[in-house]
């Protein structure tokens, strides 16, 4: 399976020429072609996560899959959505993914109610990844290392609305992951940081930093 970044909490994973987007906005590349997508994930309801997903879903015919509120929303905007729930394993044709407690908020740009925030653990080919969505720290990640063992973790770094370096490399602890790919930083001027610091202390607790440029 291939990862690819595309800026702040976007990612596309190529699953043997299967594709899927989480969190889709576009925004850092406007250059990405949209085409042969399978699936859509969306953490949560805000601007900055459900980015394009709707567009992409109508353009592309890919089912969004987020929490109930949040896909009854895209489904009356014109969407294909299907529902998931904290808690329960969801198969898809190249997997399966879970719904996992991540601590925000969640609405629409035009402030509609988007249910709870949530990440999301994928078992894709042996190998699970935890996309942590926009959170803080919280103790639902000791139980995320203990019951999914991720091996990869993309998780939030850019403080203000989430999880700063800091509190990241706690959760990475915790998680257990080898492998840590940061997100949510230097989008904007609110959650600018130091990547180089982020760096430091993922390998200083013995893990590997994964820092992706925006379309690598
Ligand atoms: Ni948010
Ligand atoms: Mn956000």
């Amino acid at each position: 399976m291939d990862i690819k970044y595309l800026g702040h909490s976007a990612f596309e994973f190529n699953i043997n020429g299967k594709k899927i987007l989480i969190d889709p906005f576009l925004f850092c590349v406007p250059e990405y072609k949209i085409e042969h997508i399978n699936d859509i994930f969306v953490t949560h309801a805000h601007g900055d996560h459900l980015g394009n997903a709707i567009e992409i879903s109508q353009k592309t015919g890919a089912p969004i899959t987020a929490i109930f509120e949040l896909a009854n929303y895209c489904a009356k905007k014109g969407a294909i959505a299907t529902d998931i729930g904290l808690g329960a394993w969801q198969d898809y044709s190249w997997g399966r993914a879970i719904a996992v407690p991540a601590f925000h908020s969640s609405s629409t740009p035009d402030g509609v109610y988007g249910g709870c925030p949530c990440g999301f653990v994928f078992e894709i080919d042996g190998q699970t990844i935890y996309h942590a969505g926009d959170t803080c720290l919280n103790s639902e990640m000791k139980m995320i290392g203990e019951v999914y063992r991720p091996d990869i973790v993309m998780l939030p770094i850019g403080g203000k609305y989430t999880m700063d370096i800091e509190h990241a490399v706690t959760a990475a602890e915790w998680l257990g992951a080898s492998e840590v790919i940061p997100m949510h930083y230097n989008t904007f001027d609110a959650i600018s940081i130091n990547i180089e610091e982020f760096e430091r202390q993922i390998r200083e607790i013995g893990k590997m930093p994964r820092i992706l440029k925006i379309g690598e």
